[in-house]
């Protein structure tokens, strides 16, 4: 069997790397079809060695195709997922838009999968936050073995999760300021090159960012565990592609170091990387950038306190955090028979 699949903003950081995803992995598409704003309507694209023409989104009849793959911004999802649901297309929606819906399940393949049924209720499978979904899928094996109370969570995010123009503002920085030229800031409030932004998303009344928020919200519910404690910093760096996570876990039972790295080299998605010696640890540019796992390293016990345990997470934020993770939920829809 094969499918029709749309991908709603084609042109964008995630769109192609969806397409470049469903080539490699192979999946049944019969027909694909390219969308985004008019602005781009009409440049071709390739996908299997043949040419697609992008179509305009505000044009296009979802009656025609079985899976949209959402990925143009909340507001697009907004307007144009409960079309395209109602039109009998199944919505894997990686926005923030319906994420905290309850009747809207938010799935991590290798976290909870037994979530995804309920997609039937509104057709619409929200993909979670880049840097939730790596997390998660580096703590479910622990918190499955010994139960995770709280997390403290840092994070070192790429400008690719904030899109390309962020991208090619990283770049002309860098290049301007190694010019000896002022740099100019237009994605982000102050200048991002050989920098550190401790804001990603909008504040919050709490003080926190809506990005940090996801977080808090994004596991509780892919965990369905109310009572798990989420306190998150998320920081922009100058890095292209790649998020880095230090976490510091706190567990119900005590977990040895020994015992996650154990637990962890045997878990779907994830390649530990710990070798406690110079270079023995993933990072962005060298192991995750253009890569499918999760990478752990880091993994020691926390010395200050009897149940808390380290890590350092990364992972390519375009691809399992975005991309990866959605055309994986595509997978699964398969797989289960539901769209049969
Ligand atoms: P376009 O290239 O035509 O603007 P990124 O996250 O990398 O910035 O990408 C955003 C994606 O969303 C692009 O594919 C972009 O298409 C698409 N997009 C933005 N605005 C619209 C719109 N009004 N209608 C359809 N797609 C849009």
């Amino acid at each position: 069997d094969s499918y029709d699949v749309a991908v709603v903003g084609a042109t964008g950081a995630v769109g192609e790397t969806i397409i470049e995803i469903l080539e490699q992995r192979d999946f049944p598409v019969r027909n694909l079809y390219a969308l985004a704003s008019s602005r781009s309507a009409g440049k071709v694209i390739k996908f299997k060695g043949k040419s697609v023409t992008v179509s305009n989104l505000a044009d296009f009849d979802f009656s025609q195709v079985q899976i949209g793959l959402f990925s143009a911004g909340g507001s697009l999802s907004k307007e144009y997922a409960p079309k395209a649901a109602a039109a009998g297309c199944v919505v894997i929606d990686n926005t923030s838009e319906f994420r905290r819906d309850e009747d809207i399940p938010l799935i991590v393949p290798e976290v909870n999968i037994e979530a995804l049924g309920d997609y039937k209720k509104r057709n619409i499978i929200a993909n979670p936050n880049c840097s939730t979904i790596q997390m998660l899928v580096a703590l479910k094996p622990i918190y499955d073995a010994v139960g995770i109370k709280r997390i403290n969570v840092s994070t070192y995010q790429a400008v690719s999760g904030t899109g390309k123009e962020a991208i090619e503002e990283l770049a002309s920085q860098t290049a301007r300021l190694l010019n000896g030229q002022e740099p100019e800031c237009e994605v982000y409030p102050k200048q991002i090159a050989f920098n550190a932004l401790p804001h990603i998303d909008t504040f919050q009344e709490n003080g926190y960012t809506r990005e940090e928020m996801k977080m808090v919200w994004e596991t509780q519910k892919i965990f369905a565990d109310a009572d798990i404690q989420v306190n998150p910093t998320c920081v922009r760096i100058p890095v292209f592609f790649g998020h880095s996570e230090a976490l510091h876990i706190e567990t119900a039972e005590k977990i040895t170091a020994e015992q996650a790295r154990e637990l962890l080299s045997k878990a779907p998605g994830v390649t530990v990387m710990d070798e406690r010696a110079d270079g023995g640890y993933p990072t962005a540019v060298s192991e995750a950038a253009g890569k499918d796992p999760v990478y752990v390293g880091r993994i020691r016990e926390d010395i200050s306190h009897p149940n808390g345990l380290n890590l350092w997470v990364v992972a390519d934020n375009v691809r399992k955090g975005a991309a990866l993770n959605s055309v994986q939920i595509a997978e699964s829809l398969i797989e289960q028979g539901y769209l049969d």
